[in-house]
């Protein structure tokens, strides 16, 4: 299963992503966990004890290394670079393992005017792409709100989209705008998460103003969660009530797959 996780930022996605991945890996799965939000902090959501997550050299900053596999040349009228990096040893090569999740971190591509056409990005696109297409492990992509790093080319072989909103209109019409992004790049299932969820008005905000989209669960708001946060750990390793909620979305996904 390829799974994509964006929403407008702090409605979640993080928690979810990272407690996805603890969940299927431990239904012993191969998981791969890549953090594709600029913002990166799967990482701790996952359990990477913060010491060793300082260690980790987010992808996009490997600058030589982007150089070498993008042959760039640089001149008088910009660069000239390969648009299709060898990519299939990324994974083997940066991911740090932890529980049994293979975490990547992409880290940010610096945004030129007019959307970026650059080395880094066309090294991440290519390895999206090659993640999506033609891996065998379940992949997770925690994503930004925007797209950035999704081609065209690969999005039609996600599994799941899924977009988590909390209960406010701000996180809803993010929701929507994300639906026709999606759309627009080619990508058929869109989910929807419910986070923070405290009152049954909440639940219906969501139901009511996304009723286009399939609702795959909902996450109550749950002061562990912030707990986890605090102390730097996965909500995963210190809570049961999330643990149990992730396992009902992971249930329904797979319905909808006819697992
Ligand atoms: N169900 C929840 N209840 C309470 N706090 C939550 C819940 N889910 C997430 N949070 C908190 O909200 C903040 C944003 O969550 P995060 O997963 O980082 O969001 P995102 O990745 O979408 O920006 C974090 O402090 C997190 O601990
Ligand atoms: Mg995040």
């Amino acid at each position: 299963m390829k799974i994509a996780i964006s929403g407008k930022g702090g409605v979640g996605k993080t928690t979810l992503a990272g407690v996805l991945a603890r969940t299927l890996s431990d239904q012993n799965e191969t998981v791969l966990a890549i953090d594709a939000d600029p913002d990166a902090n799967l990482a701790s959501a996952v359990g990477v004890p913060p010491q060793k997550v300082g260690d980790i050299t987010p992808l996009a900053e490997m600058t030589n290394f982007i150089e070498e596999r993008t042959e760039t040349k640089k001149g008088g009228y910009g660069s000239i670079f390969k648009l299709n990096p060898k990519v299939d040893d990324i994974p083997e090569k940066f991911s740090i393992e932890h529980e049994g999740v293979k975490l990547l971190i992409l880290g940010s591509v610096p945004q030129g005017g007019g959307g970026c056409f650059c080395p880094e990005n066309v090294l991440l696109k290519n390895l999206l792409s090659h993640l999506f297409i033609q891996r065998n492990e379940t992949v997770i992509v925690d994503m930004e709100a925007g797209l950035e790093h999704l081609g065209r080319g690969s999005t039609g072989y996600v599994d799941a989209f899924i977009v988590v909103v909390e209960p406010g209109m701000r996180s809803i019409q993010t929701a929507q705008q994300i639906k026709k992004l999606a759309s627009d790049l080619g990508i058929k299932r869109v989910f929807i998460v419910g986070n923070k969820i405290q009152t049954e008005e909440d639940q219906k905000v969501i139901v009511e103003n996304l009723s286009d989209f399939p609702i795959l669960g909902l996450m109550n708001y749950n002061a562990k969660i912030l707990e986890a946060d605090r102390k730097g750990v996965s909500p995963y390793d210190i809570d049961g009530q999330i643990k149990e909620e992730v396992h009902a979305i992971l249930d329904n996904l797979r319905k909808q797959f006819g697992e």
